[in-house]
């Protein structure tokens, strides 16, 4: 596979800063280096700007960075549609509100490719809330509501080619905000919370989700959040939820999307190497990526540092 590496130093979408780093800590933690041992070709196309910025306002006086992060989205859907014609992008985050951009410019592709667009969410959280439903006013919390056309959404560009609910997999879930829980209630997205999980293990679910993907033929753009970890082993973010994947099942789902031969897309987000100890979660991040991408546990190189 063709990777290309896109930075996308993105802090504007939530209030602590740090994630801005995230790039830097996946180049530190050597994952172009991982990526090529695995035998793929890799092509790092540095990191992105927002460009200009406009003075959007919103009608939510919760609402904060706005114009940031509609340029951070125009920047990265321009970015995004571009790499996916020369091979699969992989979205160096920043924060959650780099999808709002990535994934635009993924749908877009898809659309003038003339495949459907599947879209599998790793996440503690739902991220379904539009600009006029977030009480936290952080933007971060927002990207699926936008991905899935729903509205709420005027002050940015109309999402190119909106995910049906039925394409839309929520995975490793366990908090969701009132108004996500209204918004889910009303929709197809299959919600895969840790209930779910715990009854049935991440295979199964998984594979049912894969299985879908497959059968139409669909481009998979996978969306993976620190926070879908347990924070035990990826402390790293500013928005910890106990009770999230291990390393194992982690790794498992990992292995699962890399075995369907599905992906053609991924985001790395919410890492903040600011809350990090030593490296360790942007280390995790990049064994996931290894695993994402063709390696198995039993194969991991021994590694120093
Ligand atoms: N639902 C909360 C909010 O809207 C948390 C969102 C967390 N999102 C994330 N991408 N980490 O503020
Ligand atoms: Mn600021
Ligand atoms: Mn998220
Ligand atoms: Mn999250």
């Amino acid at each position: 596979t063709h990777c290309i590496l896109i930075g996308a130093p993105v802090d504007s979408g939530q209030a602590r800063p740090g994630c801005l780093m995230g790039p830097a800590a996946y180049r530190v933690a050597r994952l172009a280096e991982t990526l090529a041992a695995l035998g793929h070709s890799v092509e790092d196309r540095g990191d992105l700007a927002p460009g200009a910025l406009g003075s959007e306002a919103s009608a939510n006086p919760a609402v904060h960075h706005l114009p940031e992060t509609l340029g951070w989205t125009r920047a990265l859907s321009a970015a995004a549609r571009d790499a996916c014609r020369a091979g699969m992008p992989i979205f160096l985050g920043g924060d959650h509100s780099l999808s709002l951009g990535s994934v635009a410019g993924v749908a877009a592709h898809a659309a003038e490719a003339g495949r459907p667009l599947f879209v599998l969410w790793l996440d503690a959280h739902s991220d379904i809330h539009s600009v006029e439903t977030t009480e936290s006013g952080n933007l971060h919390g927002t990207p699926l509501g936008y991905l899935a056309g729903r509205a709420g959404f005027d002050a940015f560009p109309p999402f190119p080619a909106p995910v049906p609910e039925a394409n839309i997999c929520l995975f490793g879930i366990r908090s969701v905000d009132p108004a996500e829980h209204a918004a889910l209630a009303e929709t197809e997205i299959t919600v895969n919370d840790m209930r779910v999980l715990d009854e049935y293990g991440f295979a199964v679910p998984m594979r049912a989700f894969l299985d879908r993907v497959a059968a139409a033929g669909g481009m998979l753009h996978v969306s993976l959040d620190v926070d879908f970890l347990d924070p035990s082993v990826a402390p790293a973010v500013g928005t910890t939820v106990p009770g999230g994947a291990t390393f194992r099942e982690a790794h498992l789902v990992c292995e699962l999307i890399h075995e369907s031969g599905l992906m053609t897309s991924l985001d790395l987000v919410e890492l903040n190497p600011f809350l990090d100890e030593r490296g360790r979660t942007a280390r995790m991040m990049v064994d996931l990526v290894g695993s994402l991408m063709g390696r198995k546990v039993f194969d991991r190189p021994t590694r120093s540092g």
